[in-house]
């Protein structure tokens, strides 16, 4: 069969070269959750490194780790003190070379998460910037005197609560920080700042890093008139009203776009290409002549719930605001929000087994969190193991409990961490299912997400290069077509329900007692998703 990749016409594509990530399944890998190869507790390189096996064997293309450079972790790496070595409790540079290199004899390619929007406050710049008022590195940072009545240069709210500006001992000025004080934002309008992510650039896709995930990427650059922000209205995002204002001053400013075109250009000079996601809320692909971003990673589903009309809805909306030489990406869980099986499932598996399908099959990039693919549920961890400071200084819930260890067997640490080692894990470790146990039950939903990433491939001119039609179901059934002849019912609620008109064998289902297809009917059970091969 052939695929746009060889530059033969297909489905909606015709008329370009698809880059490799366009038919590629995504894995996310948290650091310090995935393996402890050097028995400290913690994951590091060389335990991921230790476990492509799995990936090699669910069928994934790319892993992308969170961040792994150093940081005094005030936000879990998002904080990063130098952008060209490796944490030292993850290893070393030799080291992620070396997962590179076997993860590239695997077929696999490695993606790293940078973070340009802001430094740690002990990043060499800020610690040059704030100490030495008129030096080089003053303007790499956004400073202004503070307002007319003493407080802050204008009412920028941190994502992380309270004001978006801290006063500085040395200059008497106030810096910005989008979010915590710990994190200062960089002024990407100041051109050696650009210079500086060039270098980083290039250091990282020398040593074939295959691209970046980009961190707020959305958010690169800010009024530079520093307005105050409006009031947020009802109905506009979560995040505004949370915050009580719009942040149309810090967010989707135009000008970002010709910072991420550039980018997109160093990253077309490598051969091959590396590839840019951003994490943005918005059309960040450019034109075909002038593009940005391969993919956009902003995890549309985080805040709607399991419902057929909320995912129709936002698979419109983001179908809409992507490009024809771009394509969404979907994401069930990552490191911010509660797992899938939690989220939307309140630990019912039957849910994150149903959203796998729909996950697998809708027109995108998948990206498979990792854990998900067991139906792992976050893990209770009790206050004072608590690890994630950037939410205990907002006081909402920390995000650890979706970033606790892999569970890859039985027994104490399991396969996470050597056994001595099982009460001192850097997170709790939780109980529950695990990757040993499932590869031993072919119902499993380990079993199923492997099937299911198979299935892309088999079915890759419909389910990868397919055109995609939302069609309509019964209430609360969401029901679209792959391609020709592919068709997809995912059931969000707990009743059964039966879609009409249907007819066509079994593909693949998520109840693994599933036998038949659809004969004029399909009849699914509760929170049952399955796909058909629609007959002639
Ligand atoms: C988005 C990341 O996903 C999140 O973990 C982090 O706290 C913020 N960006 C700030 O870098």
């Amino acid at each position: 069969m052939s695929s746009p990749r060889d530059g033969v016409p297909c489905g909606r594509y015709e008329w370009r070269v698809r880059p490799w990530i366009h038919d590629a399944v995504l894995y996310q890998v948290y650091p310090r959750s995935f393996c402890d190869a050097d028995g400290d507790g913690i994951g590091d390189l060389a335990g991921i490194a230790a476990r492509l096996d799995h990936l090699a064997w669910l069928g994934v293309d790319a892993l992308w780790m969170s961040p792994i450079f150093p940081s005094p972790l005030a936000d879990g790496g998002y904080d990063a003190s130098d952008y060209l070595s490796v944490h030292p409790e993850l290893g070393t540079v030799e080291d992620l070379a070396a997962l590179v290199d076997t993860a590239g004899r695997r077929g696999m390619r490695v993606l790293l998460d940078l973070v340009p929007n802001h430094t740690s406050v002990a990043h060499r710049w800020f610690q040059r910037s704030r100490s030495e008022v008129d030096g080089p590195y003053r303007r790499y940072y956004t400073w202004a005197p503070g307002a007319a009545d003493g407080g802050p240069p204008n009412n920028w709210r941190s994502r992380f609560g309270g004001p978006a500006w801290t006063r500085d001992g040395h200059g008497g000025e106030w810096y910005l920080h989008s979010f915590l004080a710990q994190q200062p934002d960089l002024d990407w309008r100041h051109e050696p700042v650009r210079r500086e992510f060039e270098a980083i650039t290039r250091h990282w896709f020398e040593i074939g890093i295959a691209g970046f995930r980009l961190d707020v990427c959305y958010g690169l650059v800010r009024d530079p008139l520093l307005r105050d922000n409006p009031p947020a209205r009802p109905g506009d995002p979560p995040e505004w009203v949370r915050l009580g204002q719009r942040l149309t001053g810090n967010l989707n400013q135009p000008d970002a776009h010709p910072i991420l075109a550039r980018w997109r250009r160093l990253a077309d000079g490598f051969e091959p290409p590396r590839m840019l996601l951003g994490e943005v809320a918005g059309p960040y692909f450019g034109t075909p002549e002038a593009p940005e971003l391969h993919l956009a990673l902003g995890f549309p589903f985080r805040s709607i719930a399991f419902d057929a009309d909320e995912i129709r809805a936002t698979i419109e909306r983001v179908e809409a605001q992507t490009p024809s030489h771009a394509q969404p990406a979907w994401e069930l869980s990552n490191h911010d929000e509660a797992r899938v099986c939690t989220r939307w499932g309140a630990g019912d598996v039957r849910v994150a087994r149903a959203a796998l399908v729909l996950q697998m099959t809708l027109h995108g990039t998948p990206c498979l969190y990792y854990g998900d693919e067991l139906g792992m549920t976050d893990v209770t961890v009790p206050a004072e193991r608590a690890r994630d400071r950037a939410r205990l200084h907002d006081r909402r819930p920390p995000r650890d409990p979706a970033r606790t260890p892999m569970r890859w067997s039985g027994g104490p640490g399991r396969g996470f961490t050597r056994p001595a080692m099982a009460g001192a894990t850097w997170l709790p470790l939780g109980d529950g299912t695990d990757v040993a146990a499932q590869r031993a039950d072919p119902r499993s939903t380990l079993h199923l997400t492997r099937a299911l990433i198979a299935l892309r491939r088999r079915r890759a001119e419909e389910l990868v290069w397919g055109p995609q039609e939302l069609l309509d179901g019964p209430e609360g059934v969401l029901c679209y077509r792959r391609g020709r002849a592919t068709l997809i019912a995912v059931n969000t609620t707990p009743e059964p329900a039966a879609v009409q008109g249907w007819r066509g064998p079994l593909v693949i289902g998520s109840d693994p007692d599933r036998r038949g297809g659809a004969d004029g009917a399909l009849l699914l059970r509760g929170h049952e998703a399955a796909v058909i091969a629609a007959a002639e």
